[in-house]
């Protein structure tokens, strides 16, 4: 049997402020045996969401309002060390995931054996699929409602979120239309499989979709917002869907518009602007997990694992600056093991 430590660390949201270095601590915690229905995990890995846990730490996430203290990361993937009275379902040695506000970004974490998904292995790659995956499923699925022979064109379509709906809306017999930051994560899209993939930083993509894409798009998928949303509102087909499902470039100042009411842009085409949220969809999450987890078995999805090196708690507020300047291709992770 592992030996387990006395104490481990965990990173506490003490109180709001401007710089997350400053809203956060790592404290150190005397290590507790599981109750009955519970098992305690070993973190290998937990994925690191920067706009929200940048944003939580101003209290600025109005849909998740919270009280510090407060733990924060939300995803992980380790082992079972220990398991509670009563847990038959998983054993010590097994490898877990599991997603909630509080369970990333500790060092070990105890939670009712329900709450956690058996997974093959805790690897890395694992955190692009669950929950990020999940997220990119159900929303192509339950409001973007993707059919075969549509167009859709996604934005940041190299990050965590991007490069997982590339290849499902791919999979699912749509044409894609990728829209990318650098050479290098055009490429990466290529690969993944997009049909047409664009620099949207040097690239005039109002000409270019005039050009190659005259009836608009079908889906129009944005998470940067900005002038990249306004684009996808004018360039949306007849009876197309602009999925607004994130903001990244706009955080700061949504507010200020430069444009016409939408409404003239969709009203003649009969095109909708749909929200998308993932927490507000979880009678999908479970049967989203394991087909995802399927398809990722079965070879018929890759995933994208940024390569930037962060190790420890301490890496975190890193990890953050690292995604909101933009310099990740694929999904940030935080080595804990
Ligand atoms: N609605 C939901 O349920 C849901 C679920 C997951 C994520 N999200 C949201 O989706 C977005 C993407 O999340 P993610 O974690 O997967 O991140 P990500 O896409 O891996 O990283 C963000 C990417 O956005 C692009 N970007 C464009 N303008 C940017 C700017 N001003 N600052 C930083 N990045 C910029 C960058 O790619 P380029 O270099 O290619 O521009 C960057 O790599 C976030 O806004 C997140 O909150 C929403």
């Amino acid at each position: 049997m592992t030996r387990l430590p006395s104490h481990y660390r965990r990173i506490v949201l003490q109180r709001f402020a401007e710089r997350f270095t400053d809203a956060i601590e790592i404290v150190d915690t005397p290590l507790a045996l599981p109750k009955a229905g519970e098992i305690l995990v070993r973190n290998h890995w937990a994925g690191v969401n920067g706009v929200f846990d940048d944003r939580l730490a101003r209290n600025r996430v109005a849909y998740m309002p919270v009280t510090p203290p407060v733990d924060i990361g939300i995803e992980c993937v380790g082992e079972v060390v220990a398991v509670g009275d009563g847990v038959d379902s998983l054993r010590v040695g097994d490898a877990v995931a599991s997603t909630r506000l509080g369970n990333g970004y500790r060092e070990y974490l105890c939670v009712p054996a329900d709450d956690a998904i058996a997974i093959a292995e805790p690897s890395p790659e694992i955190l692009t699929l669950i929950p990020t995956g999940i997220s990119a499923l159900v929303a192509l699925e339950q409001v973007a409602q993707v059919r075969a022979g549509e167009t859709i064109v996604i934005s940041a379509a190299a990050g965590g979120l991007g490069h997982l709906l590339v290849q499902l809306a791919r999979l699912k017999g749509a044409h894609v239309v990728a829209l990318a930051g650098t050479e290098e994560k055009c490429a990466a899209v290529t690969q993944l499989g997009a049909h047409r993939v664009l620099n949207y930083r040097s690239e005039d993509l109002d000409t270019i979709f005039r050009r190659e894409y005259p009836k608009g798009f079908d889906v129009a998928y944005d998470t940067v917002g900005g002038a990249i949303f306004d684009l996808f509102v004018e360039h949306v087909a007849i009876r197309g869907r602009v999925i607004c499902s994130g903001y990244t470039a706009d955080i700061e100042d949504p507010e200020v518009v430069s444009r016409t009411r939408i409404y003239t842009q969709l009203y003649w085409k009969s095109a909708s602007v749909r929200g998308f949220m993932n927490p507000l969809f979880p009678e999908f999450h479970a049967d989203a997990a394991r087909r995802l987890l399927r398809m990722y078995a079965d070879g018929q999805l890759r995933v994208l694992v940024d390569k930037g090196d962060f190790r420890g708690l301490e890496a975190v507020p890193r990890a953050i600056a690292h995604l909101l300047a933009g310099r990740n291709l694929g999904k940030v992770v935080l080595r804990l093991k």
